[in-house]
Parts: C-alpha cells; sequence; structure tokens
C-alpha cells in the first residue's frame, strides 16, 4: 500500500510567504494524480514536502499509512524526477542509472538486471554506454525517468518533466508515462502547469491557485463540473466564455439578461439554486466554446437562448472551426463545424446549449449551479 495522505499541510517560506495554505488530500494507492496550476501557486513546494526536500510548517504527510514528518528524503521510499533531469554529466546512462541502487549496497547482478529491466521498458538499451552530453533530450528524459523506476519506489514523484521537450516529443513522452503507469501500477504524483498535460495524464487532477486547491476530480468532473470560476476558466482550450450580466425574472422563469440583446433563459433547474440571489442580482455565465451553437442546426436547443453577435475573426482548423465574437461588447470563442458559412463582419445568430450553461457569483467566483447541473446530468 502506498496511498500519500497530506493531512492540513502547510508551507510558509521566510518573509510570511504562503506558498501552500491549509491543504489536506488523499492519494490512492496506485493513483496516477496530477497537480496542477499557473505558476508560483505552491505545486514544486508540495511535491517537495512529500519528497522530504522541503521540511513542512504545519500538519502531516503520510506515505502508506506511515507519517514522514520526521523521516529523510532517502529513507521515504520514493522517487523523483526533476525537470533538469540532473543526470551526473561524467557518468555513462548505466551509470547514472545504477547510482542509487550502489549506493544503498545492491548486488552487482541485481543492479545490471534492474538497470537493463528499465531501459528495456524505455527503449534506451543501445544507450548504456553513453554519456548524457550525448543524448537528445528526449533521450535524457528517459534516462531520467529510467534511474527512477530502477529504484522500485512506491511513490513516484514528477516535476514537470517533459517542459524541455519539444511539443511533438512532449507529446510521445505523456503517452509513454501513461504506459508505464499501467505496467508498473505505481502511485505517481505528477506536477504541471500544462492543463491539456494534466487531463490527459491524471487518473485525478488537482488544481491549485496562491496555494490553495480549487478542485479536485476526474478529468472529466473537473472539465463538466468547475466549481469555481478560476477552474471553470484554466481547464480547456479554448478556455470557457464568461459574460458579465443579471439575472431576470420573468413569467415563472429566469434569464440571464446582459445589455439590450443577449436574453438567455436559464434552466428551470437552476432556479432553486439561484433563489438566495436577489431579483436582479449580478452574475457571470459561463459557457465552453464547443457549447455556443448555430441555431439552425440545433434549434430544438437553441429555442429560449440564441442572441446575435458580429464575426471578428475566424480560425479554420481543419476538423473544426474556431469564430472569435462580439455580443454586448463581450468578447467570446465560438468551436464550430468546419464547414460554417460565416464570414467576417457578419452578424449571426448564436445560441448557447441550455445543458451546459454555468452561472457564477462575481464576488467570489463560486459556480452556484454546478450542484443542479451534476445531478440533472448524471442523476
Ligand atoms: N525557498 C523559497 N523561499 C521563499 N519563497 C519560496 C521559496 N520557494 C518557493 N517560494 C514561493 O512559494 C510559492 C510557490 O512556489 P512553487 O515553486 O511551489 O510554485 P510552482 O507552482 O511550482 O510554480 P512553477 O510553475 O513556476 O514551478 C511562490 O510564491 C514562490 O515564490
Ligand atoms: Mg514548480
Amino acid at each position: 500500500m502506498a496511498e500519500v495522505i497530506l493531512d492540513k499541510v502547510r508551507k510558509v517560506f521566510p518573509g510570511n510567504v504562503v506558498a501552500v495554505a491549509e491543504t489536506s488530500l488523499k492519494i490512492e494507492d496506485q493513483e496516477f494524480v496530477v497537480l496542477v496550476g499557473p505558476s508560483g501557486c505552491g505545486k514544486t513546494t508540495t511535491l517537495r514536502m512529500i519528497a522530504g526536500l522541503e521540511e513542512i510548517t504545519d500538519g502531516t504527510i503520510s506515505i502508506g499509512d506511515k507519517v514522514v514528518n520526521d523521516i529523510p528524503p532517502k529513507d521515504r521510499d520514493i522517487a523523483m524526477v526533476f525537470q533538469n533531469y540532473a543526470l551526473y554529466p561524467h557518468k555513462t546512462v548505466f551509470q547514472n542509472m545504477a547510482f542509487a541502487l550502489q549506493l544503498r549496497r545492491f548486488p552487482k547482478a541485481e543492479i545490471k538486471q534492474r538497470v537493463h529491466e528499465a531501459a528495456k521498458i524505455l527503449g534506451i538499451e543501445e544507450l548504456m554506454e553513453r554519456r548524457p552530453s550525448a543524448l537528445s533530450g528526449g533521450q535524457r528524459q528517459r534516462v531520467a525517468v529510467g534511474r527512477a523506476i530502477v529504484r522500485q519506489p512506491k511513490v513516484f514523484l514528477f516535476d514537470e518533466p517533459l517542459s524541455n521537450l519539444d511539443a511533438k516529443m512532449r507529446v510521445e513522452m505523456r503517452a509513454e508515462l501513461k504506459r508505464l503507469h499501467q505496467r508498473l501500477k505505481t502511485t505517481m504524483v505528477y506536477v504541471t502547469h500544462d492543463q491539456v498535460e494534466a487531463m490527459t495524464l491524471g487518473d485525478r487532477v488537482v488544481i491549485m491557485e496562491g496555494g490553495y486547491i480549487k478542485q479536485v476530480g476526474t478529468p472529466l468532473e473537473v472539465y463538466d463540473f468547475p466549481e469555481n470560476k478560476f477552474v471553470a476558466g484554466f481547464i480547456g482550450t479554448p478556455p470557457m466564455n464568461f459574460f458579465s450580466g443579471n439575472l431576470q425574472s420573468q413569467q415563472g422563469s429566469l434569464y440571464f439578461r446582459k445589455g439590450s440583446s443577449m436574453l438567455i433563459k436559464l434552466p428551470d433547474h437552476y432556479k432553486q439554486a439561484m433563489e438566495s440571489k436577489g431579483p436582479d442580482a449580478a452574475v457571470i455565465l459561463g459557457v465552453r466554446p464547443e457549447n455556443v451553437l448555430e441555431p439552425e442546426k440545433r434549434p430544438d436547443l437553441a429555442k429560449d437562448t440564441t442572441f446575435k453577435a458580429r464575426i471578428d475573426v475566424i480560425e479554420p482548423l481543419g476538423a473544426e472551426m474556431i469564430l472569435y465574437l462580439t455580443a454586448e461588447n463581450s468578447i467570446f470563442l465560438a468551436r464550430v463545424d468546419a464547414h460554417c458559412r460565416a464570414q467576417v463582419g457578419e452578424v449571426l445568430s448564436f445560441a448557447m446549449h441550455p445543458d451546459h450553461m454555468h452561472v457564477f457569483d462575481p464576488n467570489n467566483g463560486k459556480n452556484l449551479t454546478v450542484a443542479a447541473a451534476q445531478k440533472y446530468l448524471r442523476g
């Protein structure tokens, strides 16, 4: 068992810099958890506290039901892969991979066997006698991972291990890491600021901002049901569109109103969640670009959510098209069919998918309708 449990963990650096505010998180045995968030949100600090490289200000960390607060890094049975790989330049690939085992006085034969096994998994058997300077970025990255694998740790910790690679290599290594996890079945904690990487790799994703966890969930949960505006805007490319406006009640129905031309009916199952809000309360409406519809294609859905928008820019992407639009001084994006006949400068009707609208509180960013949406869509 190698679950990792953070219980009310906090990290304050000298100068009263709160890198990680009180954080509790349970990472299951064999789970692949990705910590994601913008620069400075506390990802590396969290990982380094799990590794034992950073002292904890408050709280406890357990690995495999043992509190490790006072256990030094080398005795925590974890292996960490850093962004810069930190390979020894004067050692060969074999020596780099074998080094940690030699330090722990493993028998020669076992070292050899473990290194070759790891090399085989990673496809670097041909490189054993090379030095890091004679390797490509991707190859170095594999060696760094190999060095972690040979230890057969209880937990792998990765800190942005792919960020030095070019885009294509990153996508390849991403798939490789996923295969590796399926094969090794070891608990993995992975840090990245790239939300696509987080979504594709993680069994669960932990979204952080300014030292706080903003949401924890499976990739689809955090995408479909973001608990706050930060998560809604951070996960997804292009990001979710936001419109500032007001609520309006009319003949028993609830509407979102912005300016004189946008009057969007909110689903009836949102009414209860909005009851605490005044009749004219300021709110932010969120809708993802793929849920901005062309009304003529889905008249059934568009019935009560249609509005006019001007097309500013068209980005043809092959399989689809991104439209940059303006309505009531709000710029927003739509992801539409590649064959959409829209032209720049035209004013056309668009609509919002009634099942995929989110209403946020402008004061605290809370998603007011997430529970109602979840109940409605998931039963
Ligand atoms: N040794 C330190 N002393 C003081 N402040 C620190 C120290 N290390 C990190 N911090 C601060 O703690 C906060 C969190 O830093 P951390 O390195 O965990 O961020 P991160 O999420 O990994 O960011 P990035 O994506 O840029 O790597 C930042 O505000 C950073 O400036
Ligand atoms: Mg970092």
